[in-house]
């Protein structure tokens, strides 16, 4: 496809929304299309489906959790992720299916391959150009997290050993894709990580229109 597909992940309290906004600030700068998304929520279907799988009362069944994320990853790759590929832009999304591979495959002990051939499924086998994993201790996301919100929803509101379990499935998806996923350390300055990102970026990037 003639975009570029770049997606942020990484756990709860990383820093990847402020990322995501000084990239696309970059980049429109440098005179690119570019549509911003994220999931779950980026389409009017997927912010219902975003309510009720982070903020539902009451007991969810894993699978279930597990099917709502791929629901939701279904219809925004097929309304709007692909299409603006294919007009040549370039998307820049918070979460995609490494989180659901860490997420629900290690998080909820799903198993990663489970949840990976079912987000593929989902996501008609679309994979990212580039990905960037923000990568902190949980310990430390938790206490940035603490400072910033009043409530959790259900994902964050799990305990140490999830988020602890969330971030070694992350890291060892990179560990086995280096090409498409740089992991940067987000206890870095706000800025020098937006200048890896950029380094990174750049060399992927079409020519302005
Ligand atoms: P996010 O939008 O990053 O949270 P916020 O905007 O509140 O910081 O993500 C919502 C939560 O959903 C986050 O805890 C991670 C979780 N999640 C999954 O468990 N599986 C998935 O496939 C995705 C996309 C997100």
């Amino acid at each position: 496809m003639p975009g570029l597909f770049i997606t942020l992940e990484g756990g709860d309290g990383v820093g990847k929304t402020t990322q995501s906004q000084l990239l696309v600030q970059w980049l429109e700068e440098a005179g690119h299309t570019v549509v911003v998304t994220r999931e779950p929520g980026g389409t009017d279907l997927g912010l219902e489906l975003r309510e009720i799988v982070l903020h539902r009362r009451g007991e969810m069944d894993p699978r279930a959790e597990a099917l709502i994320y791929a629901a939701d990853r279904a219809h925004h790759i097929a309304t709007l992720v692909k299409p603006a590929l294919e007009r040549g832009e370039i998307v820049v999304q918070d979460r995609y299916i490494d989180s659901s591979e860490a997420y629900q495959g290690a998080g909820r002990v799903l198993g990663s391959d489970e949840v990976r051939d079912l987000s593929l499924w989902a996501a008609q086998n679309l994979l990212p150009d580039v990905t960037v994993l923000l990568d902190l201790d949980p310990v430390d996301s938790r206490k940035r997290l603490d400072s910033a919100r009043t409530r959790y929803d259900r994902l964050e509101a799990e305990k140490h050993d999830f988020h602890a379990r969330v971030r070694e499935a992350f890291l060892e998806r990179a560990a086995q894709e280096p090409d498409r996923i740089l992991v940067v350390d987000a206890a870095r300055d706000r800025d020098e990580i937006a200048t890896v990102i950029r380094e990174r970026i750049h060399n992927h990037l079409p020519h302005p229109a």
